[in-house]
């Protein structure tokens, strides 16, 4: 029989949280999404008939109260999908400001630490032996002019994945992620249309000729986080249609 588990989604008002947080309620979890976007975060947990919070991931302070009320609530959570992430600024190594560059990895590193320890610490508490699944991306494997930025912060949340992996593991906490390609979310499909020659020339850069659709990486994050994948921890999982062969 299926384990119902709280499950938090971060960032779960935008395309790929959605379809995560869509995916466990589906399975019959408790989903609370979290996202510093009120009005869309409640819009989000209206139509999927989950919980929302807002919360920002950057807020030390705002982190520990959330989890906290959302734990007295829900009880333990049991997963944390660190899904939420700044990935619209982009520039080159020669434009690209350093402040652009600070606010990537503040949200995308720093966030996803500070949620990740704070969720974690709770776990240990609670004896939970619980499960952390990471949106990272295989542009921190792979460069593409004009995003060395946003990769590099991907590249930090891989091996931010594999270090809380091997310090968790004693409690029993699984620490993965999930590396897709480009995904087609709303804002991705309005950037590149169908047909269009960037989204043309991108396909032609994927073997399987096509983008993800958010319920291909859903369903990566639902697998590592489930009991399915119980001897898995520190890999992070490309969905990329074989992007990264090229
Ligand atoms: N879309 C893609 O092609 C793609 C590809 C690879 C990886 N990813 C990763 O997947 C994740 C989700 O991407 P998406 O395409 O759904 O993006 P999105 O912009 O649609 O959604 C991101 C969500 O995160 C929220 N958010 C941003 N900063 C936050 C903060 N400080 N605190 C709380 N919430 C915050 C936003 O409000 C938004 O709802 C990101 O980590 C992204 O880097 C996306």
């Amino acid at each position: 029989m299926k384990r119902t588990r709280t499950v938090l989604v971060t960032g779960g008002a935008g395309g790929i949280g959605r379809a995560v947080a869509r995916a466990f309620a589906a399975r019959g979890d408790t989903v609370v999404v979290a996202d510093r976007d009120a009005q869309r975060a409640m819009d989000t947990a209206h139509g999927l008939g989950v919980h929302g919070r807002i919360l920002d991931i950057t807020d030390e302070e705002a982190i520990a109260s959330g989890l906290d009320a959302v734990q007295d609530e829900f009880g333990p959570i049991e997963v944390l999908v660190n899904n939420a992430g700044l990935l619209t600024v982009h520039g080159t190594l020669l434009e690209l400001a350093g402040g652009d560059l600070d606010a990537i990895l503040r949200t995308n590193v720093l966030g996803t630490f500070l949620m990740t320890q704070h969720t974690a610490r709770r776990m240990v508490a609670s004896g939970v032996a619980g499960s952390i699944v990471n949106l990272s991306s295989i542009g921190g494997r792979q460069p593409t002019p004009g995003m060395g930025g946003y990769e590099s912060s991907k590249a930090a949340v891989d091996a931010l994945t594999r270090w809380a992996a091997i310090e968790l593991a004693p409690h029993g906490i699984r620490v993965n992620a999930v590396a897709p390609g480009p995904v087609l979310t709303e804002t991705v499909s309005a950037g590149m249309p169908e047909g269009s020659p960037q989204r043309r020339a991108w396909e032609g850069r994927i073997p399987m000729q096509r983008f993800a659709r958010v319920e291909d990486v859903a369903a990566a994050a639902l697998f590592l986080a489930g009991d399915t994948a119980a001897h898995i921890t520190g890999t992070s999982l490309p969905v990329d249609g074989g992007q990264l062969l090229t």
